[in-house]
């Protein structure tokens, strides 16, 4: 089971105002001094409050807070300020025995958020405010030196970057799991054939291994999208600090190194400015949501009473409250319907960055709900449609009484023409004819007569018959990547192996 803990649950109510103050557990060292003296209310002074003199209002502190969401990064901010710690210890700009102190307070902050017995507070502004004035609290001073050389600009998007990676491995995982779904809905049905369609109209025959195989090949593009994605988004923008970076002598290798980035980022200034990370994060998603999305409109279209080619079990299907009868495919309806929120995700990201000058701007806090909402919603599409997958039974007796219909051989007898020698437009005009010969006689090809076929053309040939209804037309395909029997086992056998799957 691949970790969904970054995902964090929806914010609780308790977060509404007034606060309680958790109770410290080592006695809370007093504020800043003149932080304290500046302060006009009640309130308790900003981190960030030395210059001011009045405290924000309600609705100010209400509007700018990012706690109600932010704080699914939690995880990633403690990962990443341990980090910080040890590099500041290293370094020589914090002492071994606050390092130890910051270390041991961030695990006991980790303990109480993860027993939900943290108390958010929405005074605190964000994740990175709440975590570290709760450390204050905690273990006093040595919390004070944690921000030294770093800004909430460099810490915001280290996280987050963090946090991408992990929801990126989730997705793959989730992929991995419809492929395997998808495949094994293969193997049950391998010699299926059923009616192929262009323009919505009867076109080819083709193994139905072979139209599954069709969505398992983009799911794989989508997973190879998502880990270029990664391996593009893992730099680490720690210690470009508020964009300039700093004169202290940190080691931004160090920190890169411990968080399992590649490299540190290379220019301060792109280290907090850019989110084309989650801009590409949120286009693949969106092209894995559209895959999903024509899977399930196919699936709709053959659960239909007029297909009629697939039959959901009761336990992905939901009723009508008016209609008795119905048996609705609603899971792949709303995977349909859910594509539609994965690419507005992205449609919001891209117009939030258009307008921005260098550097952080407040605007970028809101980078996160598009972010969070396209991963639920994507793991979510991925899981359903891999339980769709699960239990679909192929009504093979009505997939068989509809193939006769549709000529889907002539595509075939034109190219048996063509190994005759007939140009390939002679042949299709051959062909062409003697399907509408079939239509004025309400027939197929295969029960034309050799005499009948031969006043069309004298090419024809009693070996004519090889080539004529779907099981024929099906092993007359021999190209590469083809619906030939041999070549969609062979597509079989590599799914298999590459999924490690068994036949
Ligand atoms: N909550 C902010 C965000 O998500 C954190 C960074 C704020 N930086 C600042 N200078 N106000 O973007």
């Amino acid at each position: 089971m691949e970790s969904l803990s970054f995902l964090s649950k929806p914010f609780s109510s308790s977060s509404a105002a007034p606060f309680p103050r958790p109770t410290p557990l080592l006695p809370r060292r007093a504020l800043s001094s003149v932080s304290a003296l500046h302060m006009s209310s009640s309130k308790e002074a900003k981190l960030w409050g030395g210059r001011f003199e009045d405290s924000v209002t309600d609705a100010v502190e209400k509007f700018t807070e990012s706690i109600s969401f932010d704080k699914a990064l939690y995880s990633h901010d403690i990962i990443g300020s341990r980090a910080h710690a040890s590099m500041l210890a290293r370094q020589g700009l914090i002492t071994d025995d606050d390092r130890d102190r910051i270390l041991d307070g961030l695990d006991v902050i980790r303990g109480q958020i993860e027993r939900g017995e943290f108390v958010w507070r929405t005074d605190r502004e964000d994740v990175h405010m709440n975590i570290e004035a709760a450390l204050t609290d905690l273990v006093g001073e040595p919390a004070k030196k944690l921000h030294t050389a770093r800004s909430r600009n460099d810490q915001v998007c280290t996280d987050f970057r963090l946090w991408c990676r992990d929801a990126i491995d989730a997705i793959v995982s989730r992929i991995r799991k419809l492929q395997a779904a998808l495949v094994k809905l293969a193997v049950k049905n391998e010699n299926l054939i059923v009616p192929g369609y262009t323009h919505m109209q009867r076109a080819q025959p083709v193994l139905l291994p072979h139209l599954l195989l069709a969505y398992v090949e983009p799911l794989e593009r989508d997973a190879q999208r998502l880990l270029d994605c990664r391996a593009r988004l893992n730099f680490c923008p720690l210690g470009a600090c508020a964009l300039a970076g700093t004169g202290l002598p940190i080691d931004r290798f160090m920190t890169s190194e411990a968080l399992g980035f590649t490299g540190p980022m290379r220019n301060s200034i792109d280290a907090v400015s850019d989110r084309d990370f989650v801009l590409e994060f949120l286009s693949a998603n969106s092209i894995t949501a559209v895959h999903l999305s024509r899977l399930g409109e196919e699936w709709v279209l053959w659960a239909s009473e007029e297909f009629g080619f697939i039959i959901p079990s009761d336990s992905v299907s939901t009723g009508s409250s008016i209609m008795p009868q119905k048996k609705n495919p609603d899971p792949m309806e709303l995977v349909r319907g859910k594509s539609a929120r994965v690419i507005g995700d992205l449609v919001s990201l891209l117009v939030l960055c258009k307008g921005l000058p260098h550097a952080y701007n407040r605007d970028l806090q809101e980078d996160k709900e598009p972010v969070f909402d396209s991963v639920k919603t994507i793991m979510g599409m991925l899981e359903v449609s891999a339980e769709f997958a699960e239990n679909i039974t192929y009504n093979q007796e009505r997939i068989k009484a509809a193939l006769p219909a549709g000529h889907l051989d002539a595509t075939t007898l034109a190219d048996y023409l063509v190994k005759k020698g007939i140009p390939f437009r002679t042949s299709h005009d051959i062909v062409g004819r003697s399907v509408a010969f079939c239509v004025s006689r309400n027939c197929r090809l295969e029960d034309l007569s050799l005499d009948e076929l031969r006043s069309i053309s004298p090419t024809f040939d009693k070996d004519v018959y090889e080539y004529l209804g779907v099981e024929k037309a099906i092993k007359n395909f021999s190209s590469y990547g083809s619906t030939g029997s041999e070549c969609v086992s062979g597509q079989l056998d590599y799914w298999i192996a590459k999924l490690e799957l068994s036949r």
